[in-house]
């Protein structure tokens, strides 16, 4: 049977039960992940802005060594958001939900920011401009750091975008609406985009499988 396309905060809401389980026992390398995108992070009291931060995965492994660090997290899904709340010391962490493409991030105040396996859902258009605004709100020094499921070759990428658009047409849905449906891009074609929108030096720091973890400088 077709795959039903659910919108992407809806897509999420369903499967909260059970969210961090899955990702961690179930998602390969995760463990491993988690724990080296954490340690990419900077070392003293500092702001992080998380793109799609959910319920906050990244962020327990990071705060837990880094605890007077401050967490800005952006997420569409409020029920993520409620889970993500229920972890951390209210000093630690502002929430928001959002969509991170419309939220305002503010110019030069984070020490560095990061995204776990969000932002392999979108096109080169919707993301050169997000990089963009999220290469002004880095301070000098500042570096995003993310962390994503990558296609193995160009081909792949072209195929899951097809499909996506294919499916969206078939099953009648607004092309301007969110969808989740992964349509992830090739490692290189990922950090095109990041130098596209101003960053000085991208460079990939580690790979599991189609998991990679990219470095974006300022
Ligand atoms: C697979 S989860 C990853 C969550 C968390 N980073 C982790 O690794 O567990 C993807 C998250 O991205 C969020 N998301 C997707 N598109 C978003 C957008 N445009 N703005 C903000 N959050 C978004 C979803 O709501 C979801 O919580």
């Amino acid at each position: 049977m077709e795959y039903r396309l659910e919108k992407m905060a809806e897509f999420f809401e369903n499967r909260l039960d059970g969210y961090d389980a899955h990702m961690l026992n179930e998602i390969d390398s995760a463990g491993e992940f988690y724990a080296f995108t954490a340690s990419c992070l900077p070392k003293e009291c500092c702001h992080v802005l998380d793109l799609g931060c959910g319920t906050g995965l990244e962020m327990e492994f990071y705060l837990k060594s880094n605890p007077d660090a401050h967490i800005t997290g952006i997420d569409l899904s409020y029920g993520m958001l409620e889970e993500m709340k229920k972890k951390f010391d209210p000093a630690q962490i502002t929430l928001i939900r959002g969509s991170y493409f419309d939220v305002p991030f503010g110019e030069g105040v984070y020490d560095a920011a990061v995204s776990v396996e969000s932002l392999h859902h979108f096109t080169e258009e919707e993301k050169i401009p997000l990089y963009r605004k999220l290469h002004g709100a880095l301070k000098e020094n500042g570096y995003f750091i993310l962390t994503d499921y990558f296609a193995d070759s160009g081909e792949q990428e072209r195929f899951f975008q097809s499909e996506l658009i294919r499916m969206k047409k078939e099953q009648g849905l607004a092309d301007h609406v969110f969808y989740h449906y992964d349509t992830p891009f090739t490692a290189a074609h990922e950090m095109q985009c990041l130098r596209d929108a101003g960053f000085s030096y991208v460079e990939e720091m580690q790979s599991w499988g189609s998991t990679h973890t990219l470095k974006a400088m300022k």
